[in-house]
C-alpha cells in the first residue's frame, strides 16, 4: 500500500511531505539497524549535559577529530521484533575496509568526511541499513564559560562575572570577533524565539522548552496557514513581525484581527478564518511571540569575551531564567568540515518553588508547593552548582508531626551535607522558615536530594514545603 502525505502546511513546499510504502509481511519481520558512536568522553560529557533517563548511555551519530582517528562503533540500539532471530552485522568504513563484528573499532588515517554504513541482516536475509558520520582532520573547538560565581543560581543585586575561553587546535589564535556571546532573560523560564545564529551540536543539548506563545500557536490551527519563515496561505510570522515592528498598538490590533478573522492586508487571494474559540489573553500571548521575532529590545545582545552581566531583569518572586551562551565555529576545516562548540549557563532564582525541582517522589503536588510528605519522600535536583552555597532555607508547614529535612548529594545513599529538625506549626498551611547550614564548603556540580523523614517507620503527612532557597 502506498500513501502520499501532503505535509503539515497548505500551499507550501512541505519538507515533511512524503511517499510512504507500507508492506505487509507474513512470518519474518526484518531488523531495524541503528548505528551509533558510544560517548567518547565518558563521564566528562555527562557532567556537562543535562541527561534524561532515556539518554542514560548516549550514542552519537557523528564524531570529529584529528587524523589518525580511532573510532568505536555500536550496533546495540538495532532491533529485531522476532526475538529468536539471529542477526549478522556488516560495517563499511571506506571503500576497502569492512568488519563483521557487532561493535568494531576502526582507525581513519586520512582527512575527509566518511559515512560509515551499518547493515544488519537476519536469518531469512531481510536487512536494514543506518549511517553515522566520521569527520577526520579537524578537531572540535572547546568553548568554556569560566567564572568564580555560582553557575546555577542568581540572587538579587548580584552580577555574574565571566570569561569565555576558546581553544581550537587547528585555528590556534582565536579571533575574538568570531566568538558569539549572548545574554538573555526569560520571565517564564522558556527560551526566546528561535535563534539560528548559534548552531547547536546535534544530540549534545537537551531540548529547550519552547516559548509559551509559540506552544499555543502550535496547539492551535495557525500552523495550517502560517510558519515562521516559509510563505504559505498566510504571511510568515517573520514578515508580520517585520511589518508591524514600529507600530506600538500592533499586539492589540493583531490580536483582535486573529479572533475576528478577515483579509485584505496581505493580498486578496486568501482570508484568515475567525477564531472565536480563543480568548483575548491566549491570542495576545501568541501575537507577543510573533512580535518578539524582530523586536530589537528582546534580541539577544552581543557581549565581550570577558565581562559582567547584571542580573536585574527579574522582579520579586519571578521564576525567570537568565541564559549566557558562548559559541564558536572554527575557521580551518583541515580537510574535513567546520565545527562548532557552545556552552550555555542557565541561572535560576536561588529561591525555588518545589514544582521547579527535577523530580519528586512520595510527596504530593499542591499548586506550586508539595504537601503530605511521606516518611523518606524526597525532591531531586539535577546537576546543581554548589559553589559558594552555604546552606538551605525551607518555608514549611507541618500539622502535628515533627521530623527532619536531610540533604544528600549524588544519590539517596550519598553523603549527608545537612540535617535540620522541623517542629509542627499546627497546620500544613501555616508557614515557618527553617535554615540549615552545610557542614563544609562545597564546589562543582552535584545531584541534590532533599529528603523528608521521621524516625518512626510509616509516618505520612509529615509536612508541606512551600519554597526552598539556596543561601550564599
Ligand atoms: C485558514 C488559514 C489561516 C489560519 C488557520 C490562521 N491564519 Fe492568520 N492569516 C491568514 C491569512 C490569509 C492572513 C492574511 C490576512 C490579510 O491579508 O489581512 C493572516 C494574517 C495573520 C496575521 C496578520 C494580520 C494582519 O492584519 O496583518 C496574524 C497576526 C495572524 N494571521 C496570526 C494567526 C494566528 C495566531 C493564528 C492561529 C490562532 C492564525 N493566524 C490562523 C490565514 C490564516
Amino acid at each position: 500500500m502506498y500513501m502520499l502525505e501532503y505535509g503539515s502546511v497548505y500551499g507550501a513546499d512541505n519538507t515533511d511531505a512524503r511517499l510512504v510504502k507500507i508492506e505487509y509481511h507474513t512470518g519474518n519481520r526484518g531488523p531495524t539497524a541503528k548505528a551509533g558512536i558510544p560517548d567518547p568522553a565518558g563521564a566528562a560529557w555527562h557532567s556537562k549535559v543535562f541527561l534524561t533517563s532515556e539518554q542514560s548511555s548516549p550514542q552519537f551519530d557523528e564524531i570529529a577529530g584529528e587524523a589518525p582517528l580511532k573510532v568505536s562503533f555500536a550496533s546495540s540500539n538495532s532491533k529485531d521484533l522476532d526475538d529468536d532471530d539471529l542477526l549478522t552485522y556488516e560495517w563499511t568504513f571506506d571503500e576497502k575496509s569492512k568488519s563483521a563484528e557487532a561493535n568494531p573499532s576502526f582507525t581513519f588515517k586520512t582527512p575527509g568526511v566518511f559515512p560509515v554504513i551499518l547493515t544488519v541482516s537476519d536469518k531469512s536475509g531481510a536487512s536494514d541499513v543506518d549511517t553515522v558520520l566520521v569527520k577526520v582532520g579537524n578537531t572540535k573547538p572547546v568553548v568554556e564559560i569560566a567564572t568564580a560565581d555560582n553557575k546555577s543560581f542568581y540572587w538579587d543585586n548580584k552580577p555574574f562575572r565571566y570569561t569565555v575561553k576558546v581553544v581550537d587546535k587547528e585555528d590556534g589564535i582565536i579571533d575574538p570577533k568570531k566568538v558569539v556571546v549572548t545574554f538573555d532573560y526569560s520571565k517564564d523560564g522558556t527560551m526566546p524565539a528561535p535563534n539560528d545564529a548559534i548552531a547547536r551540536p546535534k544530540l549534545l543539548q537537551a531540548p529547550e522548552p519552547i516559548p509559551a506563545g509559540y506552544a499555543k500557536i502550535l496547539s492551535s490551527d495557525c500552523k495550517a496557514c502560517h510558519t515562521i519563515d516559509k510563505k504559505s496561505v498566510g504571511p510568515t510570522y517573520t514578515a508580520i513581525s517585520e511589518r508591524y515592528k514600529n507600530n506600538t498598538d500592533a499586539v492589540a490590533i493583531l490580536s483582535k484581527k486573529v479572533i475576528a478573522g478577515g483579509g485584505g492586508n496581505w493580498g486578496t487571494e486568501h482570508v484568515m478564518s475567525a477564531h472565536p474559540q480563543l480568548s483575548i489573553d491566549e491570542v495576545t500571548e501568541m501575537v507577543n511571540f510573533i512580535m518578539a521575532i524582530t523586536d530589537v529590545k528582546s534580541k539577544k545582545s552581543a557581549l565581550p569575551l570577558k565581562g559582567s552581566v547584571s542580573l536585574s531583569s527579574h522582579k520579586q518572586d519571578e521564576a525567570g531564567i537568565y541564559t549566557l551562551t558562548a559559541a564558536y565555529t572554527d575557521t580551518n576545516p583541515n580537510g574535513a568540515t567546520l565545527l562548532t562548540d557552545s556552552e550555555m549557563i542557565k541561572l535560576r532564582s536561588a529561591k525555588m518553588r518545589p514544582i521547579d525541582a527535577d523530580a519528586h517522589v512520595g510527596i504530593d503536588r499542591w499548586g506550586n508547593a508539595f504537601g503530605s510528605a511521606k516518611n523518606k519522600s524526597y525532591i531531586f535536583l539535577r546537576n546543581v552548582d554548589m559553589t559558594g552555597i552555604k546552606g538551605l532555607t525551607y518555608e514549611y508547614g507541618a500539622e502535628k508531626r515533627g521530623g527532619e529535612i536531610v540533604v544528600r548529594l549524588e544519590s539517596l545513599g550519598g553523603p549527608i551535607i545537612s540535617k535540620a529538625a522541623f517542629t509542627p506549626t499546627g497546620s500544613e498551611d501555616k508557614h515557618q522558615t527553617l535554615t540549615a547550614k552545610f557542614d563544609k564548603s562545597l564546589s562543582g556540580r552535584h545531584h541534590v536530594y532533599i529528603i523528608f523523614q521521621n524516625g518512626e517507620k510509616t509516618m505520612d503527612d509529615l509536612c508541606k514545603l512551600w519554597t526552598f532557597s539556596f543561601n550564599e
